[in-house]
């Protein structure tokens, strides 16, 4: 069987350097150390950064209790209101937002400034999404898709800023792109897709579209694990979502010989080594 891995598959840069900043302060020894929010979509990471020290915090609630000790923001970045928050909690404040939705955050609080509506084309619920909205003091709409961009309606005479989360599905950005443009607003379009996700996606299609059967591994909560998901299933009807080698029933396997594989952005390799092995394994 011929296994072909993505090389862009697992850590990016953003969760890579956010994952080093945690692992800096655990080293520093200075105690606590929080993350506001999982620092990656990878339980088993959560886990073992739990096991030495690192505190997790849930919500706004748990956060305005704390003063004291290293409150670390993860790389989906907050609101400026939550950042606020931090600031004055006595705590001391890292920000490993990436600085590709830090330059969001930038295009949202000029949107602001400039009386211009924000349209953001992703994920209302998801944590990046969420904190983008909180840097505007304007109007701002989160569409899903091209059926809710085709549903947007913004008064008459609107000026609007149109972006995307940095996990959008690229080519879907591009569609609803296309039918932004043809309402009737004074508009322009900020292309903030990251180059990361671009080229994971760029290549897990590429594999997806010549390969039997392709794997995909990461956390069912990260969003874009599902996108990749979404992306390899158009081009291989053979797609698996996976977060560990045990999920995978390899009895299909038997009758493919090319296997692709890729991960999200918060994938160890460590744990994509172990399902290419597991494949290796199992093979007929
Ligand atoms: Fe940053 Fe893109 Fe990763 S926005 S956190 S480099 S997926």
């Amino acid at each position: 069987m011929e296994i072909i891995t993505a090389q862009s598959s697992g850590f990016c840069f953003g969760v890579e350097r956010a994952v080093n900043e945690v692992e800096n302060q655990i080293a520093g020894g200075e105690k606590p150390v929080y993350t506001y929010g999982p620092i990656i979509h990878n339980q088993q990471v959560v886990d073992s950064l739990s096991a030495r020290g690192v505190i997790v915090i849930h919500s706004e609630e748990e956060l305005q209790n704390i003063h004291e000790g290293t409150i670390i923001i993860r790389s989906h970045g907050v609101s400026r209101r939550i950042q606020n928050i931090m600031e004055k909690s006595g705590a001391t404040v890292i920000d490993a937002t990436c600085p590709f939705v830090k330059k969001i955050h930038g295009i949202a609080e000029e949107a602001g400034r400039n009386g211009e509506v924000l349209v953001i084309a992703g994920n209302p619920d998801h944590p990046e999404v969420q904190g983008i909205m909180g840097w505007t003091e304007g109007e701002v709409h989160v569409v899903r898709d091209e059926k809710e961009m085709e549903e947007l309606e913004l008064a008459p005479g609107s000026r609007a800023v149109l972006v995307a989360q940095t996990t959008y599905n690229k080519t879907k950005f591009e569609d609803i792109v296309a039918i932004f443009t043809k309402k009737e607003y004074s508009y322009s379009v900020k292309y903030t897709v990251c180059s990361a996700t671009d080229r994971r996606q760029t290549e897990a299609r590429d594999i997806a579209s010549k390969v039997d059967a392709m794997v995909v591994i990461g956390g069912r909560h990260s969003s874009n694990t599902q996108k990749l998901y979404q992306i390899c299933s158009e081009k291989c009807r053979h797609t698996y979502f996976i977060e560990t080698p045990d999920d995978l029933d390899m009895k299909p396997f038997q009758s493919f010989s090319r296997v692709g594989i890729t991960a999200g952005a918060s994938t160890p390799k460590s744990i994509i080594e172990e399902v290419t092995l597991h494949v290796r394994r199992n093979e007929c």
